[in-house]
């Protein structure tokens, strides 16, 4: 199986300014890889770091010491050094991120906030449509939403244009942060569907699912941050 990813000896801490530059440490010395085709469950208890680690393979939050390596285009980029505009690159064709929350841009309909990342990617406009409503009908969201802002969408409503979104573009390495956190059983049954087609096709997936029946359900395998926790001193 070929590699995506491999992760090397990262750490994090929090310097927070607003309290005299305390230190706050969160995990050290994570190792891991990730191939085509994985389905990893990204477990450990509240506050052990799960988001942050997901944050950190995405470039949101600095990281100050490993590396993180994912294949972008048969080439690796270090997502730890590498510059501004090859992340952005790396985000655009490999690394697809589902973040717990949908951040509403005022004004965008749901269409065009799930058509967006096809359209970075570089697909026509029209298939990128007929991709986008395919999407947001198989997630239950009603055409009478579609030229709607999601800004007034319910939790759940918002939770599955967000998936439409990362899931639109076949990225080959995905990042799923809680998908299903707020979904009822039919609408969770098809994400999970989404996930596993994802997964068959060879994308790497590295996914937090707060229910360990949908995890059981789709995972490979398990890797729990809480053994690398440090614990703080204050
Ligand atoms: N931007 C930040 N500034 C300071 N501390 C932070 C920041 N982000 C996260 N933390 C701290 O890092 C720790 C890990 O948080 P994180 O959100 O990664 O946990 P988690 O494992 O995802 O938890 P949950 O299961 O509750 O979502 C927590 O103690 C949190 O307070
Ligand atoms: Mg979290």
């Amino acid at each position: 199986m070929s590699e995506m990813m491999r992760v090397e000896n990262i750490a994090k801490s929090f310097t927070l300014h607003v309290q005299q530059g305390a230190v706050i440490p969160v995990f050290k010395n994570i190792n891991m890889t990730m191939n085509a085709g994985d389905c990893i469950a990204l477990t450990g208890a509240s506050g052990a770091g799960k988001s942050t680690f997901m944050r950190m393979v995405y470039a949101n939050y600095v990281c100050h010491e490993g590396n993180i390596f994912v294949r972008h285009l048969n080439d690796w980029v270090d997502m730890v050094h590498a510059e501004p505009h090859t992340i952005l690159n790396v985000r655009r064709h490999t690394l697809g991120y589902v973040s717990q929350f949908l951040r509403v841009i005022p004004r965008v309909s749901t269409l065009d906030v799930v058509m967006e990342p096809m359209k970075i990617f570089g697909i026509a406009a029209e298939e990128a449509q007929v991709k986008a409503e395919g999407l947001l009908a198989r997630l239950n969201i009603p055409p009478a939403l579609w030229s709607l802002s999601p800004l007034t969408f319910s939790g759940g409503e918002q939770q599955r244009v967000n998936i439409a979104r990362g899931f639109a573009t076949e990225y080959p390495i995905m990042l799923l942060d809680e998908p299903t956190a707020s979904l009822d059983a039919e609408n969770k049954a098809i994400v999970l569907d989404l996930i596993t087609e994802a997964k068959d096709r060879g994308t790497a997936i590295l996914g937090i699912f707060h229910d360990a029946a949908a995890r059981d359900a789709i995972c490979t395998s398990e890797f729990d941050i809480s053994q690398y926790r440090v614990a703080s001193d204050a």
